[in-house]
């Protein structure tokens, strides 16, 4: 039987609260659909930082390449440790392993209501094409008396014409299967050598797909699109940052940032690729036993699809469509109920199980 090996990296906050379910819902999958998963749990964040001073063992990439995947539920302790320190390992994953392309769909689901007025779930199925491997995210920059008063700081963002074309191709390929429609995000009326780069190379890239109808908005534009015209979007390629801000965004939109799901894909698959969540560790509401599991879990249903594993991710996508829509269902308080967490993750679990598709 394939087997796949599976790093589980809950982290912090709720970041273990939601990986709990969805190694309960993986667990629930296995041997049931021709392939065997084996997890293996990491302790990092806040719990290994306080037992040897640091997030990560110095050799954790290297301890990660045996690994078909990684799932990582969340990380960041503010209170403890600085973000910048916490969030490091996974900056780090995303660029050492090349996981250039970061998807991140915003729909809207059936029975989730959103925050904008008569929009229904064909007008919100949007896809985030997030640059994840450059620009305003990689290590350069410095500082200079940062605490006098003249004190200053540069935080240069790198752009590559490689790194702009290939993601590029990747929105457009996805956009290919979908809706044939590709928007990038760019602001090229301020940021004059970065965003014009990506202007250049855009109107290059495009000629090759001369059946996705194409076009470029000012990040600024887009934002505001996304809350008053989300229906004229389909996929969205974006830089870094850009990325990492319409994906909020686009989360709030589809109902809750608890339902809004993440892959670091490295396509060649040299290296392992990473499924997250988009949300955070919540510190608001860690501890409460209340973050919604939903977004981890179809994170995990990306990393069934991404490993071929088409069925068993149809199945698990479709338990939580299944469990959204039902009146009766568990909801978390994030989407208008008083469900905990784990009561969730057992009313998808217990939907996974009658499906007549199980062996
Ligand atoms: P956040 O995403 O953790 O939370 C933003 C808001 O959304 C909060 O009100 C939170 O309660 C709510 N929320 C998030 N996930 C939810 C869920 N599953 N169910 C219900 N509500 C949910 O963002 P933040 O507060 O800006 O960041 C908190 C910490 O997480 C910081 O340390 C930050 O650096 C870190 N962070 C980590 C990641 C990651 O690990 N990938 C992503 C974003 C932020
Ligand atoms: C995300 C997060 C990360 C990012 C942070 C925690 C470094 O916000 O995955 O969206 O900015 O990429
Ligand atoms: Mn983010």
């Amino acid at each position: 039987m394939k087997e796949y090996k599976i790093a589980i990296y809950p982290g912090d906050g709720i970041g273990i609260d939601v990986t709990a379910e969805v190694c309960r819902t993986l667990e629930t999958l296995n041997e049931r659909f021709g392939y065997s998963i084996k997890l293996t749990e990491f302790d990092w964040g806040h719990k290994y930082w306080k037992k040897h001073g640091s997030v990560v063992p110095d050799d954790f990439l290297s301890e990660l390449t045996a690994f078909d995947a990684i799932f990582l539920g969340a990380i960041g302790d503010p209170e403890n440790v600085p973000d910048h320190i916490s969030l490091k390992p996974l900056i780090q994953m995303r660029q050492q392993f090349d996981q250039y392309a970061c998807v991140r769909p915003a729909k809207l689901l059936p029975g989730i209501s959103t925050p904008l007025n008569n929009r229904s779930c064909s007008e919100i199925d949007i896809v985030i094409v997030r640059e994840n491997s450059e620009g305003e995210y990689v290590d350069a920059g410095g500082g200079f008396s940062t605490w006098s008063e003249r004190g200053c700081a540069i935080q240069t963002a790198i752009h590559t014409r490689h790194g702009i074309e290939r993601i590029l191709r990747y929105g457009f390929e996805l956009a290919g299967e979908r809706k044939k429609h590709l928007t990038m995000a760019t602001k090229s009326n301020a940021l004059k050598y970065g965003m014009l780069l990506w202007d250049e190379v855009f109107e290059i890239v495009r000629r090759d797909y001369p059946a996705i109808e194409s076009d470029k908005c000012h990040v600024d534009a887009l934002a505001m699109n996304f809350v008053r015209k989300p229906d004229i979007y389909d996929v969205v390629v974006a830089s870094n940052l850009f990325g990492d801000i319409l994906s909020d965004l686009g989360g709030a939109i589809s109902g809750s940032l608890g339902l809004a799901p993440s892959a670091n894909i490295n396509p060649e698959r040299k290296f392992p690729s990473l499924f997250e969540p988009v949300h955070g560790s919540a510190p608001d509401i860690a501890g409460k036993g209340i973050a919604n599991p939903v977004a981890a879990i179809r994170s995990a249903a990306m990393m069934l699809d991404f490993l071929g594993e088409k069925c068993s991710a149809q199945i698990l996508d479709e338990a939580v469509n299944q469990v959204l829509s039902s009146p009766d269902a568990p909801k978390t308080p994030d989407i208008g109920g008083n469900a905990t967490t784990s009561e969730m993750g057992d009313a998808i679990i217990a939907n996974i199980l009658s499906n007549s598709e199980l062996q």
